[in-house]
């Protein structure tokens, strides 16, 4: 393809073709949601953000505002269906629907299989892959009339391989599960021809809440940053915004990226 006809096939390259459209952004309460809802901000994007934390939500939605950006923060509990398709449905009613899905919210729980909760178990099953599913059949909704669109699912390294001997059995299942399905989505997708892309990011140590939560010790996270330089939420919200300035005939499916250092 010449020059001339890829800039005739997609006049907007860049990421400046999403300026004025909606992106919903979940787990965006703290760390790499965050990073990513401000990128998108400042790219001009309006920006649905959603979380439990009511007062976080609030609190980047006035962060937003200096940069310009317009912003709707709606909490819910992904744990929670109902939550779930509430959100789409106000999307909808202020903004007309979902452009780019940003698929982050999720959480692991240090622990052995032999001695693991099913509770902790299903709310791990439950936010990274239940919900997860459910906002790409709810943002598939819109995306599909409007004949356009980008998700993008929040993987892990540790939905590659099992981290052994770290107790993220069940953690590392639920990602793999995110690698599962958004290939079936692909596959959905690409056999009906549709333009919606789909990429998984798979981080390596991101410095985040996610650490301190996990083991439940927070000196323990700190340690755990203090021995590389971790990647940080923005160096995602980079990755993020790539994938958005991409024309529309190349889609990449999965990026992986890690601190240099990281060794495993
Ligand atoms: N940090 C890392 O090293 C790393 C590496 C690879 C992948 N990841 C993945 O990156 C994603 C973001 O994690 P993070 O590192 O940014 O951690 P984080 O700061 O703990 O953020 C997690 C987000 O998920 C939301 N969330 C958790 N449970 C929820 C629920 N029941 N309902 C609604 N929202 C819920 C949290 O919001 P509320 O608490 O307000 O509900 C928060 O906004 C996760 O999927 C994680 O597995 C992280």
């Amino acid at each position: 393809m010449t020059k001339e006809n890829r800039d005739a096939a997609d006049p907007l390259p860049g990421i400046s073709k999403w300026k004025n459209e909606v992106a919903l952004v979940t787990g965006a309460s703290s760390g790499i949601g965050w990073g990513i809802a401000l990128a998108l901000g400042r790219a001009g994007m309006k920006v649905a953000v959603t979380g439990r934390r009511k007062e976080q939500l609030e609190k980047l939605l006035a962060v937003l505002n200096d940069y310009e950006g317009e912003g709707l923060a709606i909490p819910a509990d992904f744990s929670r269906e109902e939550d779930i398709v509430q959100v789409f449905e106000r999307i909808r009613s202020e903004w007309g629907g979902v452009r780019v899905l940003i698929n982050n919210a999720g959480l692991g729980y240090q622990e052995d299989l032999a001695q693991g909760s099913a509770e902790s178990w299903r709310e791990m099953l439950n936010v990274n892959v239940l919900a997860l599913t459910l906002c790409m059949q709810e943002a598939i909704k819109d995306m599909e009339p409007a004949g356009a669109g980008q998700i993008i699912n929040i993987s892990s390294v540790a939905g590659h391989r099992v981290p052994l001997g770290k107790q993220f059995g069940m953690y590392s299942a639920t990602k793999h599960a995110v690698k599962a399905l958004t290939e079936a989505m692909w596959g959905e997708l690409a056999a009906k021809g549709s333009p919606i892309k789909i990429a998984t990011i798979s981080p390596g140590l991101v410095e985040t809440e996610w650490h301190a939560k996990a083991f439940a010790d927070e000196a323990r996270a700190q340690q755990r940053f203090a021995e590389i330089q971790s990647l940080q939420p923005e160096d995602i919200a980079d990755v993020v915004c790539f994938l958005l300035s991409t024309p529309g005939h190349v889609q990449i499916n999965e990026i992986t990226l890690r601190p240099i250092g990281q060794k495993d």
